[in-house]
């Protein structure tokens, strides 16, 4: 992880962008009833969110970005929504805080049917902190788990071949490019190895037909063959590489036929807007990227 001062100065925006993200406002409203007044609900979610940055000074936190609801935003919500609705169950995989999930209950899934799961355990109390829903959310809560820790998935895991769905937001940019398949493919190995089981979710991507690689500043150095030092290599994803990507991490066929999609849409400047952020990726030609594998 880089030091403060510089993610601050590439990943900090100090005011929460409440009016790019109404629907992130009224989800808060709808736990909170006592802060349907914006300028009280500001110092709440300022406070919340220095919390999580001094746990990990991530750019979604800085940005404000995780207000973004990116499941919402994909075209098969709806199915989602219905899925859970028939007893289905849903992973959220590097939840962070469980917006997502809280999203879906308000939207009408059943609490029940939805997995929070992530690396870092500290941001679920601060989830609490926020929405103070305790007492109504049935859902589950899995922290320390590790994606490159097989026992989370091998034989023997509670998770293995459990979830109808699983959804990855802005989750498989962490991982240096090289292991990405083989994430997917720890991903599959919790699904339910039946016909429409799905994973699904979205990265900040290229409009460049062939992705985008860099040496990324987020993450700790690694060392290179030579024995030397370096910037892990980051790559944005196209919806070509995306779906490369996918198909590779099931080449195999021993986990069955699948079918990907992959769209793209603009990428949301108001979460991105420091000046060093947008110097810093210039040659990037960001795009929302949302993706989709499911097995026939
Ligand atoms: C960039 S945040 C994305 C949060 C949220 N899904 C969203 O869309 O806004 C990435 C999340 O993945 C979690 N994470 C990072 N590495 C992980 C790992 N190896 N295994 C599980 N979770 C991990 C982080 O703790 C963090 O909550």
């Amino acid at each position: 992880m880089i030091d403060e001062a510089t993610a601050k100065a590439k990943y900090w925006v100090e005011e929460p962008p409440i009016h790019a993200h109404p629907d992130a406002i009224s989800l808060i409203q709808h736990y909170r009833p006592e802060l349907q007044d914006t300028e009280a609900m500001i110092p709440v979610l300022k406070d919340i969110r220095l919390k999580a940055w001094n746990i990990k000074y991530y750019p979604c936190v800085g940005l404000w970005h995780f207000f973004k609801f990116g499941m919402a935003e994909m075209p098969i919500y709806p199915e989602i929504i219905e899925r859970l609705k028939q007893g289905q169950r849903v992973l959220d995989m590097g939840c962070f805080m469980g917006l997502d999930g809280r999203k879906l209950v308000v939207d009408g899934a059943p609490s029940e049917g939805i997995t929070n799961m992530d690396l870092e355990d500290r941001w679920f109390p601060l989830s609490y902190e926020l929405f103070k829903d305790e007492d109504q959310f049935k859902g589950e809560f899995f922290g320390k788990c590790d994606i490159n820790d097989e026992g989370l998935f091998g034989e023997g895991s509670i998770h293995r071949h459990r979830y109808d769905m699983i959804y990855i937001g802005y989750f498989i940019h962490l991982f240096p490019p090289k292991k990405q398949s083989h994430i997917i493919n720890s991903l599959v190995q919790m699904l339910k190895p039946s016909s429409g089981s799905m994973l699904f979710g979205n990265t900040a991507g290229t409009a460049k037909e062939g992705g985008h690689k860099m040496k990324a500043d987020f993450a700790p150095p690694v060392r290179n063959e030579k024995g030397e030092m370096e910037k892990q290599d980051f790559v944005f994803h196209s919806t070509k590489t995306i779906v490369d990507l996918m198909s590779e991490a099931v080449k195999e066929g021993k986990d069955g036929e699948w079918e990907f999609t992959a769209d793209k849409a603009s990428f949301d400047t108001d979460t991105s807007p420091t000046k060093t952020f947008a110097v810093h990726f210039k040659d990037a030609e960001i795009v929302e990227l949302n993706f989709c594998m499911k097995r026939k």
